[in-house]
C-alpha cells in the first residue's frame, strides 16, 4: 500500500484501521478545527487537498451516481454542501471498502465497471478529512455529472412505463408481478443503453423487463406440461416454487441439464434488469439489445412493501437509448441455474453448484450472482475441453444488497464444449444475520424468504476466429 501524503505513517495506519484517539492524525485534525489561526499557517505549508480540486472529482466518477438526489443512496454528494456533513462517514466507508459496493474479488477477471477506488484515491479522502474537510478555490469545480430528470443514461429515446400505476399493500415482503405493454415502433429498434427505473423506490426491491413476440414462444415448462408427469414448478400465494416431489440434488453438475428443471436452459430474452447496486445497461460500443417490431414488453417487479405503513402506488418505467449506427452483434444471455438444492435448517456452508456447456463458441461480457438471503459466496469456473480449469470470477462475500452485473473489460473467448461451473455456499445458520429463519429446509423459491442459485451469462458470438481463440486459451 503506497502513501505519498503528508504524515504518511498516520494515514497508512489508519487505512490499516489501527490509528488510536491521541495519534499524530488526531492531534493535526483537533489543532485545525480548535486554532483556525494556526491552521491556516498549517495548511500554508502543506499542499493541501481541498474539496473542489481533489475530492469532487473522485465523488463524480465514483459515488454519486447513487448518491444525487431521489436515487438509490439516502443523501446527495454532489455539492460541498451536501458532502461535507458526510466527511468523517465518507473516510470511514471507503477506508473499509463498504463504498462504492463492489463484491467481484479483484484477482480474478478485469471489469469495465469496476468502480472500486485505488489506494492513492482512498489517501486522498482520508487525509481531506484530516485536514479539516476544506473546500478549497471555487473555480476548482468540475462540472457536476448531470442526471437528466434521474436518468443515467442520458435523456432516453423512448420511455415506457408499466400499463397504469400499481398499488401495493403495506406489511408485505414478497409481492411479484407481471404487467405487460405492448410496443409500437414500426420497425425493429436496437438499443444500446438500458435503464429500468422504479417509480417507488421505498417499495420496488427489483424488476426485470423481458422481452416477448406474440404468440409467445413455447417455453420448456409449456412443453413440459404436455404430459402427466408432475410440474417442476408449483404457484403459491402469487410466486413460483419448485415443488416439493422433484429430487433434492445439490451437485446439479451431477445432473443431464446441469441442475435446470427446464432442460438446458433457453437463452434469456431480457430486455434489461434493475437489481439493488447495478448500473443501468450501457452497451459497449456496436454491440446492441434488440426490441423487435411487434414485440411485448413483460415487466417482472418485485414489491417489498415491509416498511410502508399505508398503501402506496408505483409506475416503474424502461427507458431506452436507440443505437446511433447498427449494433455488430447482438447481445445474448444464459442463465445458469440449479432449482433442485436443498439448504438444511441451521447449516452455514451449504455446497450447491450449477453447470452448463457452451454448445458454440462464443465471448463472454458479463457474469451476475443472483441468490438470496443466505448466499454467501459464488465461483464461475470454466472447465475447458482440454480439462483445465479456470476461475472466471468469484464473489466471495456475496450481498443480497448489492447485486452487480460484472462487466468484462474485454470479452473472454469461450471454446464450444466448454463447461461453465457456479459453484456456491449458503448460509443457514443464525449466525447469518440476515437469514430469515435458519430453523427452516430451504429450496427454490421466487420469494426472498426462499432461495435461487443462477450465474447470468452474457455473450456475444465470437469476434475472433476460433483458431485464434483457442491458441489464446492454450497459451495461459
Ligand atoms: C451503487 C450505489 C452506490 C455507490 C456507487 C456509492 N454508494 Fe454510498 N451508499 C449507497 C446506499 C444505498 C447507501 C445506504 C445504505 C448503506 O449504507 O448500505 C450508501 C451509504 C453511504 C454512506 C453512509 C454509510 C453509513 O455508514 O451510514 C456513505 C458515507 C457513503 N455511502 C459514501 C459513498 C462514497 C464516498 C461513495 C463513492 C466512493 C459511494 N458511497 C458510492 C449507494 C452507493
Amino acid at each position: 500500500m503506497q502513501s505519498e501524503t503528508h504524515g504518511g505513517e498516520a494515514a497508512k495506519l489508519d487505512i490499516l484501521g489501527f490509528r488510536r484517539p491521541g495519534s499524530a492524525g488526531h492531534v493535526r485534525t483537533a489543532l485545525l478545527w480548535l486554532v483556525p489561526a494556526f491552521a491556516g499557517v498549517a495548511l500554508a505549508a502543506d499542499p493541501t487537498v481541498t474539496f473542489t480540486h481533489d475530492v469532487a472529482p473522485l465523488l463524480y466518477q465514483h459515488c454519486t451516481r447513487c448518491h444525487h438526489p431521489n436515487d438509490v443512496a439516502p443523501m446527495s454528494l454532489i455539492t460541498y454542501k451536501e458532502a461535507r456533513p458526510w466527511a468523517a462517514a465518507m473516510k470511514e466507508a471507503v477506508v473499509t471498502r463498504k463504498m462504492p459496493p463492489w463484491q467481484a474479488d479483484p484477482h480474478y477477471g478485469h471489469f469495465a465497471n469496476d468502480p472500486r477506488l485505488s489506494d492513492a484515491e482512498i489517501q486522498t479522502i482520508v487525509k481531506w478529512v484530516q485536514e479539516g474537510a476544506p473546500e478549497g478555490n471555487r473555480a476548482d469545480l468540475p462540472a457536476a455529472p448531470s442526471y437528466p430528470d434521474g436518468w443515467k443514461i442520458g435523456k432516453p429515446d423512448a420511455i415506457i412505463p408499466i400499463p397504469a400505476d400499481y398499488t401495493v399493500k403495506p406489511h408485505d415482503p414478497d409481492q411479484y408481478v407481471y404487467l405487460r405493454v405492448q410496443t409500437n415502433f414500426p420497425e425493429d429498434r436496437w438499443v444500446s443503453a438500458v435503464e429500468l427505473r422504479p417509480g417507488n423506490r421505498r417499495i420496488v426491491h427489483h424488476a426485470h423487463v423481458y422481452l416477448y413476440v406474440p404468440p409467445k414462444p413455447k417455453t420448456a415448462s409449456d412443453t413440459a406440461k404436455k404430459d402427466d408427469k408432475p410440474q417442476p414448478m408449483i404457484k403459491r400465494d402469487g410466486t413460483n416454487h419448485i415443488n416439493p416431489l422433484m429430487p433434492v440434488v445439490d451437485d446439479g453438475c451431477s445432473l443431464p441439464h446441469g441442475g435446470n428443471a427446464f432442460g438446458d436452459p433457453q437463452e434469456n430474452n431480457i430486455l434489461g434488469s434493475y437489481l439493488p447496486g447495478k448500473a443501468p445497461d450501457v452497451f459497449p460500443e456496436g454491440y446492441a439489445r434488440k426490441i423487435p417490431k411487434g414485440a411485448v414488453l413483460e415487466f417482472q417487479i418485485h414489491y417489498n412493501s415491509q416498511t410502508i405503513t399505508d398503501t402506496e402506488t408505483d409506475r416503474t418505467s424502461v427507458g431506452v437509448v436507440f443505437a446511433k449506427e447498427p449494433p455488430k452483434q447482438q447481445l445474448r444471455r444464459v442463465d445458469v441455474s440449479n432449482h433442485f438444492f436443498k439448504i438444511p435448517a441451521g447449516d452455514p456452508d451449504h455446497l450447491v453448484t450449477a453447470c452448463y456447456v457452451f454448445p458454440e463458441n462464443v465471448d463472454l461480457m458479463s457474469y451476475t450472482a443472483h441468490m438470496h438471503l443466505r448466499g454467501k459466496d459464488m465461483k464461475f469456473i470454466a472447465i475447458h475441453p482440454d480439462g483445465h480449469q479456470e476461475v472466471l470470477a468469484s464473489v466471495p462475500n456475496y450481498d443480497f444488497n448489492w447485486q452487480n452485473e460484472y462487466q468484462l473489460a474485454q470479452p473472454v473467448p469461450i471454446e464450444a464444449g466448454t463447461k461453465i461451473k457456479i459453484v456456491a455456499h449458503f448460509d443457514n445458520s443464525a449466525n447469518n444475520k440476515y437469514n430469515p429463519d435458519p430453523t427452516k429446509d430451504i429450496r427454490w423459491g421466487e420469494p426472498s424468504t426462499e432461495e435461487m442459485m443462477d450465474g447470468w451469462f452474457e455473450f456475444i458470438l465470437p469476434q475472433k476466429p476460433a483458431e485464434t481463440a483457442s491458441i489464446a486459451h492454450g497459451a495461459k
